[in-house]
């Protein structure tokens, strides 16, 4: 008798501790889908945005998201998939920091019955059941094409993305492929920019600058790097005389695109994505069947793939874009511009 007592005692001790060290992730109450939505940073101002249209979406659709950061650093980031995973979750959307540092936990995650999207950013041989994105080739071949249209000959400096990013490749297949394709056009020098940081980009063009170099104009990747690259020129007393490209429709994008500093910006209608995303999630845990999707290779397999259209912005169609959208505001916009010379 003393004996079974004693093995109750240590049985409800040990669900007690599990209990007590599984309390980072609210108790699965009764039936609900749900997501776990990882992000590598968010420091990059569009990331939040994805994060709270993604969670609007999906409490619409039912489901509960739990969001983790992983600060940049892929060793936190496979700790908050395995984490997610023994939590119970359903799914798991993520914004990969490294290409190609995950493919292990993906397939943990999965061989345990959990979704795994791979949002905006392709996880290398990890077979993910979704990769959903925009064209980004196409995004890249923007950038070429509006820098083309203001300097058809002349020699451009490349500020790619970061290295550790799938998508930078993507975007310098597009842009390169339209600039190479222009003999009159000289590519002086290019560079990876790590983590899309601004102050890399700042200093590697302000070095540029200050050791004798000139350009005619600068592909940057997104608009972080753009910010930096115009933050130098502008100490050259450049800003606004050497065209620069961006993406993402950052605010601080957009204002400079009015104010004559950046050439222009590649609006990605987030909202497209992140409730795309969620709906995905939803009908992949509920073994729905997806639509519109192709398939593109990870490396190893063949993945589901589905990709949306980007829209470059300049400061002739910004109004009928990004404010009609209702992204910002004229007053956000313009806040620099007096009213009477607003459009
Ligand atoms: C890319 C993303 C871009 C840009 C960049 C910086 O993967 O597609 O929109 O934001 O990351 O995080």
């Amino acid at each position: 008798m003393k004996k079974t007592i004693i093995l109750i005692a240590g049985a409800l001790l040990f669900v007690a501790l599990t209990a007590s060290c599984s309390r980072e992730i609210p108790e699965k109450d009764d039936d609900k889908i749900r997501i776990g939505f990882i992000a590598e940073t968010f420091t990059v101002e569009r990331w939040e945005v994805d994060r709270d249209i993604f969670i609007a979406k999906a409490r619409e659709l039912g489901a509960e998201v739990i969001v983790q950061n992983a600060y940049e650093n892929s060793e936190r980031q496979i700790e908050i998939i395995r984490d997610m995973v023994s939590q119970g979750v359903d799914a798991l959307v993520i914004i990969a920091y490294e290409k190609d540092a995950l493919a292990d936990a993906v397939e943990f995650a999965r061989n345990n019955g959990v979704i795994v999207i791979a949002y905006d950013r392709l996880i290398l041989n990890a077979n993910v059941d979704l990769y959903i994105t925009f064209d980004n080739v196409q995004v890249g071949k923007l950038m070429g094409e509006e820098a083309v249209k203001v300097i058809p000959e002349g020699r451009y400096l490349i500020l790619n993305g970061a290295e550790t990013d799938n998508n930078a490749f993507y975007f310098r297949d597009g842009y390169m492929g339209v600039l190479t394709r222009n003999p009159l056009i000289e590519i002086i020098d290019e560079t990876w920019i790590t983590d899309w940081r601004d102050e890399e980009a700042y200093q590697y063009v302000w070095n540029y600058l200050e050791s004798g170099g000139t350009m005619d104009a600068i592909i940057a990747a997104n608009d972080r790097v753009a910010d930096g690259a115009v933050r130098a020129l502008s100490e050259f007393r450049l800003a606004g005389l050497i065209p620069v490209t961006g993406q993402d429709a950052e605010l601080s994008a957009c204002r400079r695109i009015v104010e004559g500093t950046q050439l222009m910006t590649v609006y990605k209608p987030i909202r497209i994505l992140a409730e795309g995303a969620a709906q995905a999630a939803v009908d992949l845990v509920n073994g729905r069947e997806l639509k519109g999707f192709d398939f593109i290779n990870d490396g190893e397999n063949e993945v589901k793939y589905i990709e949306y259209t980007p829209l470059a912005v300049t400061k002739d169609n910004i109004n009928e874009t990004i404010i009609s959208d209702g992204v910002y505001t004229i007053d956000q916009v313009y806040r620099n511009i007096p009213e009477d010379q607003r459009p």
